[in-house]
């Protein structure tokens, strides 16, 4: 039974569907866990066995040949708050009609390929109210511990176990090894569709260092206390977001991009002087050297600043990802796949985050993109059309179906791309 896939990306979008045409699904809500149900019913219809795990990535597997091994692929059903619909959703229902069309082809044909195929969404990818992002694929892939995944805090307190449990969102079952991955997304930025292109085949990944910052300063009277005995640390804070803008007059126009997206400051009150700010700097650049050294002046900056605000600035977390390229043999397969369909196609770089990011690091992976309209992500107007979401669909279905030929087994062997 073939499923019409624009009708179930309609039907996707309505769990957590906000008035400005997004979605709000941050990790282990209920709107998450509402898409989760649904989404694993999907699979269970389509005779997958449908399982979740100690994080909360959820899965399917479907076994042409008991005890082969599988090839994986997905994407995530979370979201930033007042988000956009395409970000990961896109690509994890693409996953799974892509690979229920290539199990229905063979079905028909009689015939089995060599790898059992599987489908996740992966848990809290986006890391917005539980951080580090792409949580689910980090801990499956070794860089983060489970227990430090499932003890992480939202900002009320609420740890991850607490909130898995609340939806039943933790499981037993254990993603199975893999030999390839593959994933398809929104490009998230404005290059394909200014390029004119339908498919991008991602090449190769920018390098993100995120790191959480306190700066601590102490509380005061705001009428009162003399200016110059003041520690405010609001205000070393606001030398650091400008300072951290300041970097990108060091480098090539839009080879670095930095951020300061999150602030928590306390006490947050009219008349008091701030105590402390919790801040997140977000720095991604194309070469891991550059990031080096933008983060090197930095720590300079942030020095001075101390100094002259009279406030102490701490790290206490990174996370960190290297600009590194993708499996070559999984890039051409996207080209061939494109070009076979006669698609416009092109090599691009990620400048966002993927689970793939994590995945490539373990298994030969395959990261497909499809126009973003504006490069507007992470933002309720979001938007890819209806003719590039089907037309990523059909190559992608055609990267599932090579993948569980075993297209990447070359790949493989200088594995960990
Ligand atoms: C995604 O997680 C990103 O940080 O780009
Ligand atoms: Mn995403
Ligand atoms: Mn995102």
């Amino acid at each position: 039974m073939s499923r019409d896939f624009l009708a179930d990306f309609a039907r996707m979008s309505t769990f957590g569907a906000t008035a400005g045409g997004g979605v709000d699904r941050q990790a282990a809500t209920d709107a998450d866990g509402q898409v989760r149900a649904w989404f694993g019913e999907l699979l269970a219809a389509h005779g997958f066995t449908v399982e979740q795990d100690a994080v909360g990535n959820l899965f399917g597997r479907y076994a042409f040949t008991e005890g082969a091994p599988y090839v994986l692929f997905g994407s995530h059903l979370d979201s930033q708050p007042l988000a956009g619909k395409y970000d990961g959703a896109y690509g994890v229902l693409a996953a799974a009609h892509a690979a229920i069309r290539v199990i229905e082809a063979h079905r028909a044909a009689g015939t089995a390929p060599a790898y059992n195929i599987a489908v996740v969404d992966w848990f809290n990818e986006e890391g917005c109210r539980f951080k580090p992002s792409m949580m689910g694929s980090g801990v499956v892939t070794g860089k983060l511990p489970l227990e430090t995944a499932l003890a992480t805090t939202d900002p009320r307190g609420v740890t991850v176990a607490e909130a898995l449990d609340r939806l039943g969102a933790r499981g037993d079952g254990l993603l199975p090894e893999i030999a390839a991955y593959g994933e398809i997304h929104i490009e998230q930025g404005p290059s394909m569709q200014e390029a004119g292109v339908t498919i991008g085949a991602v090449a190769e990944t920018w390098c993100a260092f995120k790191y959480e910052v306190v700066v601590h300063g102490e509380q005061g009277h705001t009428g009162s206390m003399r200016m110059a005995d003041r520690r405010d640390a609001l205000l070393g804070a606001a030398h650091v977001i400008t300072a951290v803008n300041d970097l990108i007059g060091h480098f090539p126009e839009e080879t670095l991009h930095t951020t300061v997206s999150e602030l928590y400051l306390e006490p947050n009150s009219p008349v008091t002087i701030a105590r402390e700010v919790r801040m997140l700097i977000d720095l991604r650049a194309e070469s891991t050297d550059e990031l080096e050294r933008a983060y090197a002046l930095l720590r300079e900056r942030i020095a001075e600043i101390e100094e002259r605000t009279r406030t102490r600035v701490e790290f206490v977390s990174d996370s960190v990802w290297r600009s590194a390229p993708f499996t070559e043999a999984g890039v051409r397969l996207v080209e061939q796949a494109a070009a076979d369909l006669g698609l416009t196609h092109a090599r691009v770089k990620t400048l966002a985050g993927h689970d793939a990011t994590n995945v490539k690091d373990l298994v030969p992976t395959v990261l497909v993109f499809i126009p973003s309209i504006d490069g507007i992500s992470h933002n309720e107007r979001e938007f890819s059309t209806d003719a590039d979401m089907l037309a990523g669909l059909d190559v992608f279905t055609r990267v599932v179906a090579g993948l569980a030929d075993g297209a990447l087994d070359e790949a493989a062997d200088g594995a960990g791309s």
